[in-house]
């Protein structure tokens, strides 16, 4: 899928921008805040509905002003879709597909794909399992609303479990309905999850190889934190989280909440055999992710029929010269938009190939 064009009015630090782009390669470039990932966060926000760094959707409204719009124009195969999203200060956003104003967020998922690679995604294999659950959760519900659905579901029957868990420390408790719920969306978690990951890693290991020339191996391994088997179908793994509920009971009541399920579960990516984020250098915990944000495209491309756009904030200067050329020269048939604060990167690029957008105080100049 290509964006072909992007307007925003009260948006950050823009006023009013329209911008046109290339079906190619987008580069936005200038000093620090400047502007640049701003746009990156704009066209986000048209995909997930929501910001990949604020917290807060009005953090991206004009300090000055009380509403924002982002407007995406994107061509399909399916033909063309036009995503416009209203930021308001004092209440939710309003977001709508081609002039239909859309009930739920979930809705506007699966309508502009997008992989997002920037500094922070080596939080993945650095810090805690909360960051690769994030993943899981993120690349999934861009692939399926059934999971999306499901993930919030889930995590409001288990803030309901936890609280009698909590306020009940001790007592005899009657979990049983919530055991029920819980432990059926656990299962769809779950089972979406293990497939997810059992296609992302074959993806995975093949770019990595490619990447370091067949010096290395890249696997990622489903770390669930209920064990499940390759076959295992929904209810099964269901049967599975029930029992464990019930082989842990005690220490849920002790702790006053529940350990068992796939909010505790993990990711780990190896090279080589060994644990990326223990044992990898530097260089080979940028490249496990290049490599994992690779796959994705590849897994979005097989799963929706056409690749994604890729956004890559400012993570030129963090590769290598070979892996930047890599980059670069491999993504012939992916849109990509890349923010950098040097021309070094893109100077040898075909003019042709790609628009140049010099990024100055919220202008285009
Ligand atoms: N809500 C807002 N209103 C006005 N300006 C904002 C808002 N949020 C961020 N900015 C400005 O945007 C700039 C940062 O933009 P950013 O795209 O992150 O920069 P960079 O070019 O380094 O990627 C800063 O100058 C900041 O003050
Ligand atoms: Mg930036």
């Amino acid at each position: 899928m290509i964006v072909e064009e992007l307007k925003v009015i009260n948006y950050r630090n823009y006023e009013q921008m329209h911008l046109k782009f290339h079906p190619r390669l987008n580069v936005f470039i200038g000093d620090n805040a400047q502007g640049k990932t701003n746009l990156l966060e704009a066209i986000y926000l048209c995909s997930a509905g929501k910001s990949f760094r604020a917290n807060r959707d009005q953090e991206m409204i004009n300090m000055i002003k009380k509403q924002a719009y982002v407007q995406v124009k994107l061509k399909k195969v399916i033909g063309n879709v036009n995503i416009e999203v209203r930021l308001n200060m004092d209440r939710k956003k309003d977001v709508k597909v081609n002039q239909i104003p859309l009930i739920k967020i979930g809705e506007l998922l699966g309508n502009l794909n997008v992989v997002l690679f920037s500094p922070e995604d080596l939080k993945l294999v650095k810090e805690g399992p909360s960051e690769r659950r994030k993943f899981m959760d993120r690349e999934i519900s861009q692939i399926s609303t059934k999971y999306y659905y499901t993930l919030s579901q889930y995590n409001k029957i288990l803030q309901h479990r936890n609280k009698l868990l909590k306020y009940n420390r001790g007592k005899i408790l009657d979990l049983e309905v919530w055991n029920e719920q819980l432990a059926t969306a656990g299962a769809w978690l779950i089972f979406y999850r293990r497939n997810f990951i059992k296609k992302i890693s074959i993806l995975a290991k093949l770019m990595h190889r490619k990447i370091t020339e067949s010096a290395e191996t890249l696997e990622i391994i489903y770390e669930a934190n209920v064990k499940v088997k390759e076959e295992d179908e929904v209810n099964h793994i269901k049967e599975k989280i029930l029992q464990r509920f019930k082989e842990d009971l005690n220490i849920d009541k002790q702790r006053g909440l529940t350990t068992v399920g796939p909010h505790r579960d993990d990711m780990i990516l190896k090279i080589n055999g060994l644990d990326v984020k223990n044992y990898g250098s530097q260089g080979q915990q940028r490249t496990a992710v290049l490599s994992l944000k690779l796959a994705e495209l590849e897994l979005v491309k097989s799963e929706v029929g056409e690749y994604p756009i890729l956004l890559l904030d400012d993570v030129m200067s963090e590769l290598d010269l070979k892996r930047q050329g890599y980059l670069i020269n491999n993504l012939r048939n992916v849109q990509t938009f890349i923010t950098t604060t040097m021309m070094d990167h893109i100077k040898n690029l075909n003019p042709e190939d790609r628009n140049i957008y010099t990024v100055s105080k919220g202008q285009i100049c």
